[in-house]
Parts: C-alpha cells; structure tokens; sequence
C-alpha cells in the first residue's frame, strides 16, 4: 500500500468539506494516518497467514485483499445520513468502517479459516460479526463481516483503531460488484423482476461455490 496521501484537502470545495472539518483539517488528517496503518497491521497479518499456509499447504486461502480509506466525501455523507456529530472525534466514534479490507478466497470454507486465524490473534479483539452467508441479505448479498479493534503503536501512544473485514468466495464478489453496479442505474423497468432474477443468481452462484469447495475435497482426498 502506498504511503501517499489518498486526497488532496485544497481541492475539495467547500460544499465538500463543511467549514466545522476544514478547522479539523489537520487532526482529520492525523485520524486517516492512523487508520492507514491500522489497514497495514491487518493486511501484515494476512499475509503472514498466506505465506505460512502455502508453505504447508501448497494453495493461497485467498486470491486477493483490497483495502481502502473511505473517502472525505464518504464520510462526511455517511455522518450527515446518520445524523452524528459532524467532528474528528464524531468519526472515530461513530464509524467502524473507515478503514475497510476485502479478502476474497476461493472457497467458502477458506474464509471461516481464514477469518478464524485472524481473530483468535491476542492483540485482536472482535466488535461485532455480521455472517451474511449463513444468513444472506434479502437481495442475495454473501460475505462475512467483522468489525475488528487492533492496536496501533505511535511515537508515544498505542491507540485501538477500528477496521471492517469484508470476506467473500470470487463468486460473491463477482455477484457483489454486479449488483453494486445496478444498483445505481435509475429508473429501470421490471425493476422487481429484475431483483428477483438477481436473488436467484446468488443462489445459483453460492451453488457454484460449494460445488467447487467439494470437487477440491475429492481432488485433495484422491492424492492422500
Ligand atoms: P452501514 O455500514 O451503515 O452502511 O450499514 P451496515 O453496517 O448495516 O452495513 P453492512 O455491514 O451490512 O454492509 C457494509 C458494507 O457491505 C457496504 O458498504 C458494502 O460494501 C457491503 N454491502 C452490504 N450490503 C450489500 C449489498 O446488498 N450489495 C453490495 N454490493 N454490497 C453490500
Ligand atoms: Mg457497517
């Protein structure tokens, strides 16, 4: 990850950034500092777990992680929806997914380990579980969701920050930014057919997934 900053506070206009956060420029900025790094000791920590478990075990237990800051606009747009406290303190208080990881596996039963191997870490504590694949959203939305606190060491202080962990299979993404991209088109015809045809390609995707997850375990039973 890059150690750049991720926006540039001169080129928002002021209807952008209200004038109460303007004079909290730079203790914003200091925050995203640190949720940065908070992103860096989570992703740190998978990778760890990746280089271990393909060392013993010969595959990834995931494809790939994203991380991303949520940006200045979405975060303020977030504070205003939910009626908080529009200061640094507000967000810090209020949001939990400022700092966000995505981890896609390539298997369901790879993001249980993996977000078990994960959370059972000393310096890890678990605020909150949202298991949207035991328990999909109406819509056909997968994925595991965990809100995390991990420490952060600065010069003189160890500061507990909060990071979301998104787990999802390929195909739960694939279906996941599908449906993100409908969501935003206006006015469609057909529209509850439309989310009928889309909950029912969720299924037949997480179908798919466990499948696979099986046609693995034969693979990997037959070369034991
Ligand atoms: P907010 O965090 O306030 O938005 O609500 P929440 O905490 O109830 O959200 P939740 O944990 O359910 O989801 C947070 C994130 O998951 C979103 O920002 C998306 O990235 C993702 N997500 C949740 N539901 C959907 C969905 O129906 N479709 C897609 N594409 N993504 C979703
Ligand atoms: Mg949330």
């Amino acid at each position: 990850m890059e150690l750049k900053k991720e926006f540039d506070l001169e080129s928002l206009t002021s209807s952008e950034f209200p004038e109460v956060l303007l004079q909290q420029a730079r203790p914003f900025m200091e925050l995203m500092m640190q949720y940065r790094c908070a992103l860096m000791e989570v992703e740190t920590k998978l990778n760890v777990l990746n280089a271990e478990f393909t060392m013993k075990n010969n595959r990834n237990p995931f494809e790939s992680i994203k991380s991303r800051i949520k940006s200045p606009k979405s975060i303020i747009e977030k504070m205003q929806r939910k009626g908080y406290e529009m200061s640094v303190q507000g967000i810090e208080d209020n949001l939990a997914d400022v700092a966000g990881i995505r981890v896609i596996c390539s298997f369901p039963d790879d993001i249980y380990m993996t977000a078990k191997m994960l959370t059972v870490q000393d310096d890890i504590r678990v605020l909150e579980v949202k298991d949207y694949i035991v328990n999909p959203k109406p819509n056909g939305y997968r994925s595991l969701h965990l809100i995390l606190e991990i420490p952060i060491f600065l010069s003189n202080e160890k500061k507990n920050m909060k990071v979301e962990v998104q787990f999802r299979t390929i195909a739960m993404d694939f279906w996941a930014s599908l449906e993100h991209k409908l969501k935003y088109k206006k006015n469609i015809e057909n529209a509850e057919e439309i989310s009928r045809e889309l909950s029912k390609c969720a299924e037949a995707s997480s179908m798919l997934d466990l499948r696979m997850q099986a046609l693995r375990d034969r693979i990997e039973a037959s070369r034991e």
